[in-house]
């Protein structure tokens, strides 16, 4: 970051080629980094070591935490732009130009596994992708499928507690196949269609540059004019949705663990770049309630026949990381990231993970100046009262840090509030403070349904085998049991031969839920 100290400094700043050499961080140029200072040749080294110490120090400090989910991922450089202005629907002015190129990082990332877990495993991918726009960072923190396993954010600690492997023995590494997971499922029915998702082929994708890409949540979109649409967004790539089967998944899991990450990455280095297209659904605001589901619920999508997909732009990634550390692992992406333009909905979900995400990263990343981080900084430059804290970078000057200051009188103001900056669209909310769910999220079964019918038969048996497969795994009756009983709500006859491959009941009573509409689920 420059200013004036920093141009102060710089003309004393040394040619870098006449400094050549190793040095230690202080600029010391070294001589020897492959012996420790010692008393004698053979001994014992020296506490005034200021190398080794320097060394060791900053190598015993090289790991920081791993996401609380999401640790295993892989990121790339990349583009995005717009075909035709939405200005009727946003006044982002990264989607109201089409002459304008704006630069984008993508993480991809499996949800359940450790930073050295296999890129294969039957998991959730998350899709997050940062979008460095002239006026701030917008994020789109999205994942491969479009729903999601709970409605509530008071319940994601919950659930991923199940998920994570278990706490007494550590077991099992990069799975869903074990009693916690279907436990958390079988006690919570409003996972039924995520968990037909999870089940299905799209949790083992062929390669991340075969993945649809869903931001899940519902959000909105205002115009100049404060005019809002309620919108989902979608990506959808050039190469189609391509999956593996389980077999070549757990092959290719043992014998390569870096089977996504190495495709990604050499598919880019030889130029053979992955593009997706931004796609988004809108529905008038007026036409919230007019839905056999709640638009605000996250595990609901939008059938697509009744809410088209209208494709916006076009994202290339076209160049890899340079470092791993520095840009992967360091990137952090915010749902509430948004730029002018972009509004939240009242999605319970959506709602908690505003909270989640700056939280977790101020532990994962060290204090409170991770935005100065290269790989999270605005391309727009950024600059307000907040002042100090761990891993400060920014040398600010002047007296005053707060706003509405007198002592700057004759000076321009240190940050002055400018006109025209992000304004909240003005939602009319009432209602009496309570904890609850709305009776408009009970239906949790039709669209699992409507998407295991919409499953060509080879699809719907790699559904019955992953059931099989996973919940064979589980110890527990109960859980197994309880497993089977969701599933009797969704489809009869799945449940029947699940029942049996596991070795459970079946409940006796029919509970198969009953819908005659076509199925909304995008085709596999
Ligand atoms: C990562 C929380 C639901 C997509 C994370 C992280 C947290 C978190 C704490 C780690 C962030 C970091 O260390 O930088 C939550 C909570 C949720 C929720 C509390 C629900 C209440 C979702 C949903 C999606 C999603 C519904 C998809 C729409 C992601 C992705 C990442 C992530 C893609 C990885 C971002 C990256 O690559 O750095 N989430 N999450 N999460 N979450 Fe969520």
């Amino acid at each position: 970051m420059e200013n004036k100290k920093t141009n102060q400094l710089k003309k004393y700043a040394i040619n870098n080629e006449k400094k050549a050499g190793l040095t230690t961080n202080q600029g010391l140029k070294m001589s020897e980094d492959e012996f420790s200072l010692k008393n004698g040749l053979r001994g014992p080294t020296l506490m005034e070591d200021f190398h080794f110490k320097e060394k060791m120090t900053h190598f015993d400090h090289e790991r920081i935490p791993e996401r609380v989910v999401h640790a295993r991922g892989v990121g790339a450089h990349g583009i995005f732009q717009l075909y035709e202005s939405l200005e009727s629907f946003t006044k982002a002015d990264f989607l109201t130009d089409p002459t304008k190129i704006t630069p984008v990082f993508v993480r991809f990332s499996t949800v359940q596994g450790f930073r050295g877990s296999s890129d294969t495993v039957r998991d959730v991918r998350g899709f997050a992708t940062k979008f460095y726009t002239d006026e701030g960072n917008f994020d789109l923190v999205g994942n491969n499928m479009p729903v999601f396993f709970i409605q509530d954010a008071i319940k994601f600690p919950d659930f991923v507690h199940a998920v994570k492997p278990e706490p007494h023995n550590e077991i099992p590494q990069g799975a869903s196949a074990h009693d916690t997971f279907w436990d958390f499922i079988g006690q919570n029915h409003e996972s039924a269609h995520m968990i037909m998702w999870h089940m299905s082929d799209r949790a083992i994708p062929r390669s991340l540059r075969m993945m649809e890409g869903f931001g899940v949540h519902t959000f909105r979109l205002v115009n100049a004019e404060g005019e809002a649409h309620f919108v989902k967004f979608h990506w959808k790539p050039a190469l189609g949705v391509h999956s593996l089967v389980w077999d070549e998944a757990q092959k290719i899991a043992g014998k390569n663990p870096d089977f996504h990450r190495q495709d990604l990455y050499e598919a880019i280095d030889k130029g053979d770049f992955p593009e997706w297209e931004l796609g988004i659904q809108f529905i008038r605001e007026e036409d919230e309630h007019t839905f056999d589901f709640d638009i605000l619920d996250p595990t609901k999508l939008w059938p697509e026949e009744e809410v088209p997909v209208k494709n916006v732009g076009k994202m290339t990634l076209n160049q890899n990381v340079d470092n791993f550390f520095a840009e992967t692992e360091q990137v952090a992406f915010h749902p509430g990231h948004v730029v002018p333009g972009f509004d939240f909905s009242n999605d319970p979900l959506l709602q908690g993970r505003l909270f989640s995400y700056t939280d977790t990263q101020l532990s994962r990343l060290g204090g409170p100046n991770f935005h100065q981080i290269p790989i999270n900084q605005p391309v727009c430059p950024f600059h307000n009262n907040q002042r100090d804290g761990m891993h400060q970078m920014t040398i600010h000057h002047g007296q005053t840090s707060y706003h509405r200051n007198g002592l700057n009188a004759n000076q321009p103001q240190p940050v002055p509030v400018e006109k025209g900056g992000y304004e909240h669209y003005q939602e009319k909310v009432e209602g009496n403070k309570i904890r609850g769910r709305s009776d408009s999220f009970l239906d949790f079964y039709s669209q699992a349904k409507l998407f295991y019918n919409s499953l060509a038969p080879y699809e719907q048996r790699h559904v019955k085998n992953a059931f099989s497969f996973e919940l064979g795994k589980c110890k527990c009756d109960m859980v197994k049991y309880n497993a089977v009983d969701l599933i009797n709500h969704i489809d009869r006859q799945l449940a029947k031969e699940v029942a049996e491959n596991i070795g459970t009941l079946l409940p006796e009573q029919n509970l198969e839920v009953n819908t005659t509409k076509k199925s909304p689920a995008l085709s596999m």
